[in-house]
């Protein structure tokens, strides 16, 4: 039974999205259907179509009571969206669905796992939010709430965990047919932990164990969770707020993580040995993974981030994209992400540019535009010394430019956008350190109307930054101090 809640959204998002110029959103991310978005949510494949869900208020573009919102796709780059999933009609969930995971079952059902947020008087007379995991299940379309929600709550916690902080399921089934889910939660310490669940039939869920432990090292609470194994090893992904920088592998605030170790799947026992951001750029947040039909590790995150969700255009009725999908590997013990190779199939208008030598600034024919793939070598030029800096600005009129930019000294990468047409004091501007040698470099730069996102290196680092510039300014040019070599694939990206 759908509630009155949750058809008025439908009803709602139905008559608002028709208000949305198709142009005035991105042509190959995903993005609210009306309204806000955050979180992907319950990204699974089920019966032969890709699912996406996302923590969503259609009424408005700022956070608000969440639904979830829902999308399907065949290749991960062209959605369809199909009616919200999931409203804040329960007593249970009244202020908000927020986010979670999904997995078919054994009959066939779709089940969706989330957390339900509760406003609730405490006994020294706060009201606060109680955060408790819940079920619902459906057909891909319709889901209905479980009678017996929540199915795990305070009683259901370790000493000292919260019940405040205590959020975002991510489930999987082990290959002995029991299903786990890990839960971002904070510890009595204040900072993060991630809780491990598990079920054997995915209705009835009981603790675990602590699977792994922040102790006031990355941030304070890890949200977001996200636990599997890829290329031999085993990795985790949070999203911890209240982060502290470290060097320039984290920086302040919001921030992403990958954990990659080992599994022991006897003792569920999960042993780290190496940590690293997820995304080096400004905006990107809260990532969840897919196993596709052929195998394959696929990563979307909220392309936006946090702390800089005052950085929008006027007028906006939609806010909030995903990033594209990205192919997951590790490689000596590293976190690789590249685009999926599904998206090879959009581009077109091919414009190469092999061995160009410059020193200042140049533009090249026919390498322009706003949704773009670009593919970049860039060298010292043959028998010069090594350059200062290779900058490349897109975006770019007279008035607005992006830009990237490299300095082979101190192999930094900095993404720059305070020219890009925001009126905001806010962070606009992000530093990377980037393998490379003698001052070669390889960036692929994929643009989407208003966003870029920079695999460095074939996916060793990804840099994900939203830019509000208007389309009109869709130049395109190279920059040098010294004197660099660079190639130049670009195409243009079909709608
Ligand atoms: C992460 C997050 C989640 C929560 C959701 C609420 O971005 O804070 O922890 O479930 O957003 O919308």
């Amino acid at each position: 039974m759908t509630s009155q809640t949750l058809r008025e959204a439908r009803k709602y998002e139905e008559s608002s999205e028709k208000i949305i110029r198709k142009e005035d959103r991105p042509a190959f991310h995903l993005s609210a259907r009306t309204g806000w978005m955050n979180d992907p949510n319950g990204f699974s494949y089920y019966n032969g179509k890709y699912h996406m869900f996302y923590q969503y208020h259609p009424y408005d573009a700022n956070w608000g009571p969440m639904h979830w919102g829902h999308a399907v796709s065949d290749d991960l780059l062209h959605w369809e969206y199909l009616p919200a999933a999931l409203a804040p009609d329960e007593r249970y969930d009244k202020d908000g669905c927020f986010s979670g995971s999904a997995i078919e079952l054994p009959d066939g059902k779709q089940l969706l796992m989330y957390t339900g947020v509760c406003k609730e008087r405490q006994s020294d007379g706060e009201i606060r939010e109680v955060q408790t995991q819940c079920l619902a299940v459906g057909d891909g379309i319709d889901y209905e709430k479980y009678h017996n929600n929540p199915v795990l709550d305070e009683k259901d916690l370790p000493e000292g965990a919260s019940r405040y902080d205590f959020r975002d399921p991510k489930i999987w089934r082990k290959e002995d047919g029991t299903y786990c889910c890990v839960v971002g939660n904070r510890p009595a310490d204040g900072s993060g932990q991630v809780l491990l669940f598990t079920s054997q039939d995915g209705w009835e869920w009981h603790y675990k164990k602590v699977l792994a432990a922040n102790n006031d090292r990355f941030g304070k609470m890890w949200e977001c969770p996200d636990f599997f194994s890829l290329d031999g090893e085993w990795v985790l992904l949070v999203s911890p707020q209240d982060m502290l920088p470290h060097q320039f592998e984290y920086h302040n605030g919001n921030g992403t993580l990958c954990l990659i170790g080992n599994f022991d799947e006897r003792t569920d026992t999960f042993t780290e040995r190496h940590n690293q951001s997820i995304d080096y750029g400004i905006d990107f947040y809260a990532p969840q993974t897919v196993l596709t039909p052929d195998g394959r590790r696929i990563m979307i995150g909220w392309m936006q981030n946090w702390d800089t969700c005052g950085h929008r255009t006027a007028n906006i009725l939609w806010f909030g994209q995903m990033s594209l999908p990205r192919e997951l590997s590790i490689k000596n013990g590293r976190l690789y992400q590249m685009p999926i190779r599904e998206f090879d199939a959009l581009r077109c208008g091919k414009v190469a540019h092999d061995n160009i030598t410059f020193s200042d600034t140049i533009q090249l024919e026919g390498i322009k535009g706003r949704r773009v793939d670009m593919e970049l070598n860039i060298r010292p030029a043959d028998g010069r010394e090594l350059y200062q800096k290779f900058a490349i600005r897109f975006a770019q009129n007279e008035q607005y430019q992006t830009s990237l930019s490299f300095r082979p000294r101190e192999s930094i990468l900095k993404i720059d956008r305070k020219f890009s047409g925001s009126r905001k004091a806010i962070i606009h501007q992000r530093r990377s350190k980037v393998n490379s040698e003698g001052g070669v470099l390889k960036l692929r730069i994929i643009l989407d109307r208003s966003s870029v996102e920079t695999f460095v290196n074939d996916g060793e680092q990804v840099m994900s930054a939203i830019v509000y510039t208007k389309q009109a300014a869709d130049g395109i040019s190279f920059y040098a101090d010294g004197t660099v070599t660079i190639d130049v694939v670009k195409y243009d990206i079909m709608e």
